[in-house]
C-alpha cells in the first residue's frame, strides 16, 4: 500500500489508474479506523480495481466548541488495517495545504444541512460538503463509499453529485454495528466504561420506533414521543430524536415508507448519532 501526502502524487496516481483501464475507488474517513470504515473500504476493494483511502480531521467541519482536539487518531494502527485489508493507497493531507490562507469557496448544502445534526452543528456540513468535493477532485475516483451511519450526511452528498452533475457514483453502505448493537463510531472509545455500558441504548431506542412503524404506526409525533421517552432515565442527554421522510429528510406529520428515525445523543461530552430506516427503505439508497 502506497502512503501519499501531496496532492500532486495522489493526483498523478489516480491519473496512471485511470490510463491503465483501473476503476478507483474512494473512502473518504477522519481516521481512527473501525469495523465500520473497514466494510467501506472491503466495498471498495471488491467493487473497484484501485482502492484509496483518505485520512483527514477535517477541521472546518468541527464548531468552536467541538471535539477537534479530542478527536482520536491511530495512524500506526490505521495503517495496519488498511494494509490487511488490501487497499492501494492511503492519502493523508494537512489542514495547511487543504486550506491555505486566502481559502474562501466553499460547497453550501442548503436546507438539507439545516436541520437534524445542521441544528446543533451550524456550519458542519458546509464543511463536509467541501472537503468531499476536494477529495473527489484530488483523487478523481469513479466510485466512493459512505456510510448509513451518518444518514444526513449521506443524502447532502447524494444531493451533491446531482446537482454539481459530478461525474461520479456515490455508494451508501449499511451501519455495522457491536454486537449489542450499538454503531461503531472513533468517539466509542472516548466513553468511560460505565457510559459505554449505557451507549447501546440509543440503538435500542431506534429499534423501538422502528418496531411501532412495522405495527402500523405512521405519526411522526407518536414515534418521536416513543424514542424520547425510551432514553429518560438512560444517561443519555437527548440533543434530538426525530423522524423524517424522504430523500430531502423532510419534517411531515405523517410517515412513508423510506422514512429515517434519526438521533443524537451527549453520553457526558461524547456525542453519539444512530439512526433505522423505517420500512423497505434500505434497498433505495446509494
Ligand atoms: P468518519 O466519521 O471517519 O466516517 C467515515 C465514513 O465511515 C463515513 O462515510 C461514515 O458514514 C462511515 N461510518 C462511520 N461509522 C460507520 C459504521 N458504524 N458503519 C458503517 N459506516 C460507518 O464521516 C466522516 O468521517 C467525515 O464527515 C468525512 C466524510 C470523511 C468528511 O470529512
Amino acid at each position: 500500500m502506497k502512503i501519499v501526502s501531496s496532492h500532486q502524487e495522489i493526483r498523478s496516481l489516480s491519473r496512471e489508474w485511470h490510463q491503465a483501464g483501473r476503476t478507483v475507488g474512494l473512502v473518504p474517513t477522519m481516521g481512527a479506523l473501525h469495523r465500520g470504515h473497514v466494510s467501506l473500504v472491503e466495498a471498495s476493494v471488491r467493487q473497484c480495481s484501485a482502492t484509496v483511502v483518505s485520512i483527514f480531521v477535517n477541521p472546518i467541519q468541527f464548531g468552536p466548541e467541538e471535539d477537534l482536539d479530542r478527536y482520536p487518531r491511530d495512524f500506526d494502527g490505521d495503517v495496519e488495517k488498511l494494509r490487511d485489508v488490501g487497499a492501494d493507497a492511503l492519502f493523508t493531507t494537512t489542514p495547511e495545504e487543504m486550506y491555505p490562507a486566502g481559502f474562501q469557496t466553499y460547497v453550501d448544502p442548503g436546507a438539507l444541512g439545516d436541520g437534524l445534526c445542521g441544528a446543533s452543528r451550524p456550519g458542519h456540513f458546509r464543511g463536509v460538503a467541501t472537503v468531499v468535493t476536494k477529495l473527489l477532485n484530488l483523487v478523481q475516483p469513479h466510485e466512493s463509499f459512505f456510510g448509513q451511519k451518518d444518514y444526513q450526511q449521506a443524502r447532502i452528498l447524494l444531493r451533491m453529485v446531482q446537482d454539481l452533475n459530478l461525474d461520479h457514483r456515490l455508494r451508501i453502505l449499511p451501519t455495522v454495528r457491536e454486537v449489542d448493537g450499538l454503531a461503531y463510531s472513533s468517539r466509542n472509545q472516548m466513553l468511560t466504561p460505565e457510559q459505554r455500558r449505557e451507549a447501546p441504548k440509543l440503538a435500542a431506542a431506534l429499534q423501538e420506533v422502528r418496531k411501532a412503524f412495522d405495527r402500523g404506526e405512521r405519526r411522526a409525533e407518536q414515534l418521536q414521543d416513543l424514542g424520547r421517552k425510551q432514553l429518560e432515565g438512560s444517561g443519555f442527554r437527548l440533543d434530538y430524536f426525530e423522524v423524517r421522510n424522504d430523500e430531502f429528510l423532510a419534517a411531515d406529520a405523517l410517515l412513508e415508507d423510506g422514512a429515517v428515525a434519526a438521533a443524537a445523543a451527549f453520553l457526558g461530552k461524547t456525542r453519539l448519532i444512530d439512526n433505522v430506516l423505517l420500512g423497505s427503505a434500505q434497498s433505495r439508497l446509494g
